[in-house]
C-alpha cells in the first residue's frame, strides 16, 4: 500500500505533528514510527543522528508511503539531507515550517528550546537572522524534557519541575518561544503557565500546522490528496510497546487515542 504519510520522530514527541497533519487531512491514512530503541536523538553525533533517519525511512518506505514528514526537529536538521539522497519520495521536516511560523508572528526576542544536536547545529538561529532583521535569539538544550515527556511525565509534577529548571536559566525576555523539539508542545501548558508568572507575555510557535501545510500542498501537487474515505493511523515503535502507548497517549490528551501499537 502506497497511499500512506509516514511519520517518525525519536519517540512520542513527532504524535504533536501527526496531529496537525490529521487535523489538516482527515482522510488520510498515516504510518507513525516512534524510534523509542534509540531515543534520544538529541544527544547523539550529527552521523549517528543521520544513519537513524535513513533507517526510520527506509523501514516506512517498506511499508509502502506516497510522502513522508520527518517528525522530529533534530533528524530534520542531521537527517533531511540523507534521506532526500536515497528517497524516491517527498520529504518535509519541521525546521523551515517553524522558521516560517516566527517570521509570520512577528517574532523579535525568540527563545528556542530544542534538543543539543538542534542548538548546537546553528541552523535555526542562522535562518532566523537571515528571515528576521534584528532577531534576538536564545537557544537552550533541553533534554530533561525530552525524557520527561518520553517517560509519562508530560501532565505532573515532575514534568513541571524540569520545565521551570530549564526556564529559570534563561536571559532572554522572549516575545516568542519556539517548541522546536516536536516533544514539547507536551509541555505547552507549563511553559505558558511559567511565562505568566512572571508576566512576560509570549506567543508559543509550534512548526506543527506549518508542516501540516507543507503537506497538504505537496500532496495536492502531486494530485495524491486523499480527500475521501476513513482516515487511518497504524502506530509503530521499535521500542517498548506499553510505554509507548501510555506516553503517547498523554502526548496526544485525547485528540487521537492509541489503542495498539507493534514493534518495528
Ligand atoms: N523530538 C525530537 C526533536 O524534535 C528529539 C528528541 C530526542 O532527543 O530524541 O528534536
Amino acid at each position: 500500500m502506497t497511499n500512506r504519510i509516514g511519520v517518525f520522530d525519536s519517540g512520542v514527541g513527532g504524535l504533536t505533528v501527526l496531529k496537525a497533519l490529521v487535523k489538516k487531512m482527515p482522510n488520510e491514512k498515516f504510518y507513525y514510527f516512534g524510534d523509542t530503541k534509540n531515543i534520544p536523538y538529541g544527544i547523539k553525533t550529527p552521523a549517528e543522528i543521520a544513519n537513524l533517519s535513513v533507517n526510520a525511512y527506509k523501514k516506512l518506505k517498506d511499508l509502502g508511503i506516497k510522502l513522508l514528514v520527518i517528525g522530529c526537529n533534530t533528524a530534520t536538521v542531521h537527517g533531511l539531507a540523507a534521506i532526500e539522497e536515497v528517497a524516491d519520495i517527498p520529504v518535509i521536516g519541521v525546521i523551515e515550517p517553524g522558521v516560517m511560523a516566527a517570521k509570520e508572528n512577528a517574532c523579535k526576542n525568540i527563545l528556542i528550546l530544542a534538543t543539543e544536536a538542534t542548538i548546537n547545529s546553528g541552523l535555526i538561529q542562522s535562518l532566523l537572522r537571515k528571515e528576521i532583521q534584528d532577531v534576538s535569539i536564545e537557544g537552550v538544550g533541553a533534554p530533561d524534557m525530552v525524557l520527561a515527556v518520553e517517560n509519562g511525565n508530560s501532565k505532573n509534577e515532575k514534568g513541571k519541575e524540569v520545565v521551570d529548571r530549564y526556564l529559570n536559566e534563561i536571559e532572554i525576555s522572549p516575545d516568542c518561544v519556539m517548541l522546536s523539539c516536536t516533544h514539547f508542545p507536551a509541555l505547552e501548558d507549563f511553559i505558558v503557565n511559567y511565562f505568566d508568572s512572571i508576566n512576560n507575555p509570549i506567543k508559543i510557535i509550534n512548526p506543527a500546522e506549518k508542516a501540516a501545510e507543507l503537506a497538504f500542498d505537496r500532496l495536492m501537487e502531486m494530485e495524491q490528496l486523499e480527500t475521501k474515505g476513513e482516515g487511518e493511523i497504524d502506530y509503530f515503535t521499535s521500542g517498548d510497546l506499553d510505554k509507548f502507548i501510555n506516553s503517547g497517549n498523554l502526548v496526544l490528551s485525547g485528540d487521537l487515542i492509541i489503542e495498539r501499537a507493534r514493534n518495528l
